[in-house]
C-alpha cells in the first residue's frame, strides 16, 4: 500500500494501524447541528488516511503527503498548550482530546479537497481518531469519537462547528446519507438511489474563499443562542413556526431572521427524507432551493459565487440546487438529471467566467462509506 510505504520512507519502519476518513457533503439541513436540529449528509468518496506507529520517547513527528518535505516535530508534553497554526493542529488536537500519553510517528495523506467545503479537517481528525482507537485500544464508540473530534476542533482548533462533519465521517455507509439528530445523537441510515432515477448530485466548489474561522459562523451560532434565550428554550428544536411568529417581538430582526432558517430547515430535513424515502426527487429537489433561499436570506452565509452556481444550475434544468457547509464560499450542490451534466457544468463555467470569478471545480461521489481500519 503506497501510504505503507510512505510511512516507511519517512521513519524507517512500517506503520502499526492505517485508518481512512471520508470528506462530506450534506444534502440538507444547513447550520442547524448546533442548535440540536437534523441534518441529512452522506460520505464522498474522496478520503483522508493516516498512518500512526508508536515511538518510546514522548516524541511527536508528523508528515504529510501533500508536504512530504517537512517533518513536523512536536512532543506530548507541549500538546498541553493547545493553539498553534496549521494543518497539524487537527491532529495534535485528536491526541490531546483522547489524552495519549505516548509519543507517536504520523503520516496523513489527504485526498478531500481543502478549502471546498467538504469536511477535509473532519476527515483528518476522524482518520486519526479511528486509527488512535484502534492502536491504544481506547474502546471508544463512533458517538464517542464524533464528540471528541469535534471537541479538539472546538477547544484545541479553535472553530466552534457542531458535530456534524465528524458525526458523519465516523458513521456513513455507501448508498446511504446519516440522518442525525443533534439532540440525542441517534442516527438513521437513509437510501439514497438519485441513480436509479436518472439522477446524480453535482458538487460544484466555488474556489472563494471559506471564512468558518472568521466571525460569521460564530455569529451566527450566536444569534440562535441568544434568541433561544430570550424565548425560554434550550435550542431552535423546541421552537415551531407558529410559537416563534408570536414571539417575534421579544427578539431582535436578525435574531427572528436567524432562528426562521433554523425552524424552517429542521422541518424541510423530516420532509425531505420522506421524499427521498418515496423517491420523490422533484419535491426533493425543491426543498433544496428552499434551504438555499433561507440561508441565503434569513441565515446570510451564502455569497455571490455559491448564488451563481445554484441560478445557473436551475436555469439550466437541475431539480434543485443549494449552497453546503459553513457557507462564505466552499461548495454548492444540485441535483441534476445524467443527461443535463455537461450541460450544466458548462453553463456554470460560462457564468463564472463571465463574472470574472476564478474557475470552478466540479466533482460528483455516490454516497460512500464512513471511516475504517485498512490494516
Ligand atoms: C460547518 C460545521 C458544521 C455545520 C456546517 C453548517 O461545516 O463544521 O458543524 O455547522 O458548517 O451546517
Amino acid at each position: 500500500m503506497e501510504i505503507v510505504q510512505a510511512f516507511e520512507t519517512s521513519f524507517g519502519a512500517k506503520p502499526e494501524v492505517v485508518a481512512q476518513a471520508p470528506g462530506r457533503v450534506n444534502l440538507i439541513g444547513e447550520h442547524i447541528d448546533y442548535s440540536q436540529g437534523f441534518v441529512l449528509p452522506f460520505a464522498i468518496d474522496a478520503v483522508t488516511r493516516s498512518a500512526i506507529r508508536k515511538r518510546d520517547d514522548g516524541q511527536i513527528r508528523i508528515v504529510s503527503a501533500q508536504h512530504p518535505e517537512a517533518m513536523i516535530r512536536s512532543s506530548i508534553s507541549e500538546l498541553r498548550e493547545k493553539g498553534g497554526t496549521g494543518w497539524s493542529r487537527y491532529i495534535l488536537g485528536v491526541l490531546w482530546a483522547l489524552e495519549i500519553e505516548n509519543g507517536l510517528d504520523i503520516y496523513v495523506d489527504g485526498r478531500v479537497p481543502l478549502g471546498a467545503g467538504l469536511s477535509s479537517s473532519a476527515a483528518l481528525e476522524c482518520s486519526v481518531a479511528t486509527a488512535i482507537n484502534h492502536l491504544f485500544e481506547l474502546g471508544k464508540s463512533l458517538t464517542q469519537l464524533a464528540q471528541l473530534t469535534q471537541r479538539a476542533e472546538n477547544q484545541y482548533v479553535g472553530v466552534p462547528c457542531g458535530i456534524m462533519d465528524q458525526s458523519v465521517s465516523l458513521m456513513a455507509k455507501g448508498g446511504y446519507a446519516l440522518l442525525l439528530d443533534c439532540r440525542d445523537l441517534s442516527t438513521q441510515h437513509i437510501p439514497v438511489d438519485f441513480a436509479g432515477a436518472g439522477l446524480r448530485l453535482l458538487i460544484v466548489d466555488t474556489r472563494a474563499d471559506h471564512a468558518l474561522i472568521d466571525g460569521g459562523y460564530a455569529e451566527r451560532r450566536a444569534s440562535c443562542e441568544s434568541a433561544a434565550a430570550k424565548l425560554g428554550v434550550v435550542s431552535m428544536r423546541d421552537l415551531d413556526m407558529q410559537h416563534l411568529e408570536s414571539q417575534k417581538d421579544k427578539l431582535t430582526a436578525v435574531e427572528f431572521q436567524r432562528a426562521r432558517h433554523a425552524v424552517s430547515e429542521i422541518a424541510r430535513v423530516l420532509n425531505a427524507v420522506e421524499r427521498l424515502r418515496t423517491k420523490q426527487f422533484v419535491e426533493f429537489g425543491e426543498l433544496l432551493n428552499q434551504s438555499h433561499i433561507s440561508l441565503r436570506d434569513d441565515y446570510k452565509v451564502s455569497c455571490p459565487e455559491l448564488d451563481l452556481v445554484v441560478d445557473t444550475a436551475n436555469a439550466n434544468g437541475a431539480l434543485g440546487a443549494r449552497m453546503v457547509g459553513g457557507g462564505f464560499g466552499g461548495s454548492a450542490i444540485a441535483l441534476i438529471k445524467d443527461e443535463d451534466a455537461g450541460k450544466i457544468s458548462l453553463a456554470i463555467e460560462k457564468a463564472f467566467a463571465e463574472a470574472g470569478y476564478q474557475a470552478p471545480r466540479f466533482f460528483d461521489s455516490l454516497p460512500s462509506d464512513g471511516a475504517k481500519l485498512i490494516s
